[in-house]
């Protein structure tokens, strides 16, 4: 399948919706590993970084990278961190490799706009396919606290062969970019069989605007049963299609970052650009006479019932239990005041310490216990 040139036209919707995802991580990445000095280099992979800019001079993922150290520059100039960045463009097929061109250009001549980079940053520019330049790279990415964007057109950098490297690694934060829905039109080709065997009859019976998070289901069986990476979703929908980000890592401050920017993205389901679980209509009484519940009143129900048949429960397990359902602490916070209010769960002083700072960070551990 050709690749689509999207550079020679505006980005669209969802491609902005997937931009500012990526660059909402960075920003929250960037200050975590900046403002602690035993890290002295940072590094930071963009695989398929486009030519910086599109046809309407709207900034894509290198350019927005450079804007969030920017932001920084206060920090980074203070603490003296190196940021080390590896941008890498290339056109299969193509004898001249204009999109490269542009790409340094375009680096360079934001750079040159604020010389004080020079100080901290090295950027170094590829014009290699990223399949082999992944490899190469590795041992780099492997050394440092790294953070990668694997920005494809289509889904080739999720088979098992990356996929199994990325595992291995400790320090590095990854976001992908998947065309999830093309496995509905292409599953059977060998590019897609590669990347992922998807049954087709499976895809069929799936919901079409749940595929994204099929496809994650299927990246993640083919993880070992004890592995410590985790994945997150983000659906995003583009006309008939579905697209979707995957976000790994293996740390929950990590985790912790990723559920905030989703969640504040879309504060229904946390997980889409869309209403991908049809909350919306759940207020209303189904045929059977039910109201269904959205996903917080799910996962609130859920874990209201964990709370009052656990006992003792500690604010770090339920953190654990609220990332790994892909919610974030202040759903739960609101269960575990409701349930004191209630007279029916108990713990000392006013907070439930719930939050990745005070059980992480300041190991401020605390109990949560039925009254009787
Ligand atoms: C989805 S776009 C990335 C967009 C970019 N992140 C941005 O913000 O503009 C994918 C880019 O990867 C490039 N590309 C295609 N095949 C590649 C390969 N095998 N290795 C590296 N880059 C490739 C394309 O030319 C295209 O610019």
């Amino acid at each position: 399948m050709a690749a689509k040139d999207l550079h020679l036209k505006p980005f669209d919707k969802g491609t902005i919706t997937k931009l500012e995802i990526f660059e909402d991580y960075a920003q929250a990445w960037i200050p975590t590993f900046v403002m602690q000095p035993r890290f002295e280099e940072i590094h930071i992979f963009d695989f398929f970084s486009g030519p910086g800019y599109d046809s309407m001079g709207i900034a894509g993922s290198p350019i927005r990278l450079l804007e969030k150290i920017n932001e920084q520059l206060g920090n980074i100039l203070s603490t003296k961190t190196r940021i080390v960045l590896h941008f890498n463009e290339f056109e299969p097929n193509r004898v001249g490799q204009n999109k490269f061109e542009l790409l340094k250009l375009n680096c360079y001549n934001y750079i040159e706009n604020n010389p004080k980079f020079n100080y901290f940053l090295k950027p170094n520019y590829y014009n290699e396919d990223a399949g082999e330049l992944f490899f190469k790279l590795l041992p780099t990415i492997r050394r440092y606290p790294s953070l990668v964007y694997l920005d494809q057109n289509g889904v080739k950098f999720i088979s098992q062969e990356y996929l199994l490297e990325l595992e291995k690694l400790n320090t590095t934060d990854f976001l992908y970019f998947v065309s999830s829905s093309f496995f509905k039109r292409y599953g059977n080709t060998d590019e897609f069989k590669k990347a992922l065997e998807i049954d087709i009859s499976e895809l069929e019976a799936g919901e079409y605007f749940h595929m994204h998070r099929l496809v994650l289901d299927k990246i993640k069986s083919r993880l070992k049963k004890d592995t410590d990476l985790m994945l997150f979703p983000f659906s995003i929908k583009k006309n008939a299609n579905v697209y979707g980000i995957i976000f790994g890592a293996k740390n929950y401050a990590a985790v912790d970052k990723f559920l905030k920017i989703s969640w504040k993205r879309n504060d229904v389901n946390g997980e889409a650009d869309f209403d991908i679980d049809e909350d919306s209509k759940k207020n209303q009484i189904d045929i059977f006479g039910q109201i269904k519940m959205t996903k917080i009143e799910k996962f609130k129900n859920d874990l209201r019932k964990m709370l009052l048949s656990v006992t003792p429960i500690t604010n770090k397990s339920v953190l654990i239990y609220t990332y790994e359902n892909g919610h974030i602490p202040k759903h739960s916070e609101e269960v575990i005041k409701q349930l004191k209010k209630e007279g029916k769960l108990h713990y000392e002083g006013k907070s439930p310490y719930l939050t990745y700072e005070n059980v992480f960070r300041n190991k401020n551990i605390i109990e949560y216990k039925i009254t009787k």
